[in-house]
């Protein structure tokens, strides 16, 4: 079942919340799982805390063939009829390439202290390895002098999905060399942004690379093959932690963290079988690359023992996976209600039983035996996923209890609803769904605070509506409005409140 699916099995459920009227907003504090409204006055954050925002270079960039930039996967897969909704491409997106400096300023006109940004490696390496192309590297020295200026901490992404091409053509991930290769795109990176650029995630979300590109095909490179998604796990482990060592060889102020995908996992009932069924999801879905880096292994993910050999595993590789992170990043979206399947017949033969999105009538995956889903109990956003604030102190909290109490940033968290210009408003975005979402979650964020969470950032996603991957432009996830005929950007109530919020600490703004 996908995205939409969900929304429309669930209308009921979200009755009150699809549309956006005031009266219609009070009606929505019954919903289940949202938060009553003395918790959002209460709240309040650290003086310091670092508010932000979050993008990606291949969903609002564009320019997608200029000053020597390669063809990415995405480039590929775009450009293929009938991949993306719509039939839309990144090719120009929101044209940040040629933007970036209006999008920073009005980063700064809504009071954010963070920019979360990816680079787009076939901009610095056009077929993934070799010397830098040096008008790419300057683009983006130029796009970290603007954030400093502005008054905006620079927080790279490393890769953000868009391979190069050439490198898939040699195998992508399942292939172990890209390690290596994706540490020297790194150190070329740290070599000449280091002396500006302190905080780096290797990579954005590494589960869903493996899993939606070679595990159900999803997304480029669009294979759907078990053994693929395995040895493609245990290449993004390696290149993870070469990659911080190559950054911090390259740069003494470098921080590494992370910007992984995670989702609190429920267990279905209380039985020991769901209960370690949520663990396994959890192990798998949220922590597999924090533990291999932190610790040097794989977490318990599978029944029995990992598949080493399926996963291309040598001797020695516990070594090179071990590189312990300075910070720990996640996003939050949404929850998961996981049960055991190891019961279940085992079908087709083809990948999937580890994600809401992959189809169970191809078969579920020998190794993990769980069947995890979204509720629908709380609302539905317009993109199809649920909200439920209370996930994110779930989250936070475990996390910190696992993982000795590190320092988190949330490095992505947003929610897709359609809201354009209303022009009886005089062309103001009435967007009160969102400002409802970010406060009921934000509120949640602050009690994890509270009881010792050490959270030093938000950051939204996204500073403004961008190409929205295989959905193409029929999401909206920005603070701010794109009109994608002619780049012209509105503030959205949300970015309006959002920077209030980021200038007083508090959620009653
Ligand atoms: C996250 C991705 C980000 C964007 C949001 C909506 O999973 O990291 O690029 O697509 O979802």
């Amino acid at each position: 079942m996908n995205r939409r699916q969900f929304v429309k099995g669930s209308s009921a459920a979200a009755g009150l919340a699809l549309f956006g009227s005031d009266a219609q907003i009070i009606a929505a504090a019954q919903i289940p799982g949202s938060v009553p409204s003395s918790a959002v006055q209460q709240a309040r954050f650290p003086e310091g805390f670092l508010w932000g925002t979050a993008t990606a270079a291949y969903q609002v960039e564009g320019a997608w063939n200029e000053d020597g930039k390669g063809e990415s996967i995405w480039d590929r897969f775009t450009h293929t009829p009938g991949k993306v909704r719509g039939g839309t491409t990144g090719d120009v997106a929101c044209d940040q390439y040629h933007l970036y400096a209006q999008d920073i300023a009005l980063a700064k006109r809504l009071n954010q202290k963070s920019y979360r940004f990816s680079i787009s490696w076939p901009r610095i390496q056009a077929s993934g390895t070799g010397a830098p192309n040096m008008k790419g590297v300057d683009h983006y020295s130029r796009v970290i002098d603007a954030m400093l200026e502005n008054g905006l901490r620079p927080f790279c992404t490393i890769y953000h999905w868009d391979l190069p091409q050439a490198l898939e053509d040699r195998g992508g991930w399942p292939n172990r060399d890209l390690a290596g290769y994706y540490a020297d795109y790194a150190g070329i990176l740290a070599k000449y942004l280091g002396d500006r650029l302190t905080v780096w995630a290797p990579f954005n979300m590494p589960w869903s690379v493996a899993d939606r590109g070679y595990g159900v095909g999803a997304f480029p490179p669009c294979r759907a093959n078990f053994d693929d998604f395995l040895k493609a796990t245990h290449t993004l482990a390696l290149a993870q932690a070469q990659a911080l060592r190559s950054i911090k060889a390259a740069s003494s102020k470098a921080t590494v963290g992370s910007a992984y995908g995670m989702c609190p996992a429920y267990p279905k009932t209380d039985s020991e079988a769901d209960r370690a069924a949520a663990a396994r999801y959890h192990a798998m879905n949220n922590v597999f690359f924090l533990e291999a880096a932190m610790k040097g292994r794989y977490p318990k993910a599978f029944v029995g023992e990992p598949p080493l050999e399926l996963m291309g595993f040598k001797p020695g590789d516990e070594k090179i996976m071990h590189a312990p992170l300075d910070w720990v990043g996640f996003h939050y979206y949404t929850r998961r209600v996981v049960s055991d399947a190891t019961g279940s017949h085992a079908g087709g033969g083809g990948f999937s039983g580890t994600e809401i999105e992959s189809d169970p009538a191809t078969g579920r995956d020998p190794y993990t035996r769980f069947q995890a889903v979204m509720p629908t109990e709380g609302s539905i956003t317009e993109s199809g996923l649920e909200v439920w604030p209370r996930g994110i102190y779930d989250l936070v909290t475990q996390i910190s209890r696992e993982y000795d109490h590190p320092i988190i940033e949330i490095t992505e968290s947003g929610c897709g609803y359609l809201d354009a210009p209303y022009d009886r408003e005089n062309g103001r975005v009435p967007d009160t769904r969102r400002i409802e979402f970010f406060r009921g979650e934000l509120a949640e964020l602050a009690r994890a605070i509270r009881d010792g969470a050490r959270v030093r950032s938000f950051h939204a996603w996204s500073l403004i509506d961008n190409f929205e991957w295989a959905n193409g432009h029929t999401e909206r996830y920005g603070l701010i409005y794109v009109d994608y005929r002619d780049q012209k950007r509105t503030i959205k109530d949300s970015g309006y409140w959002y920077g209030k919020v980021s200038a007083s600490n508090r959620l009653d703004v």
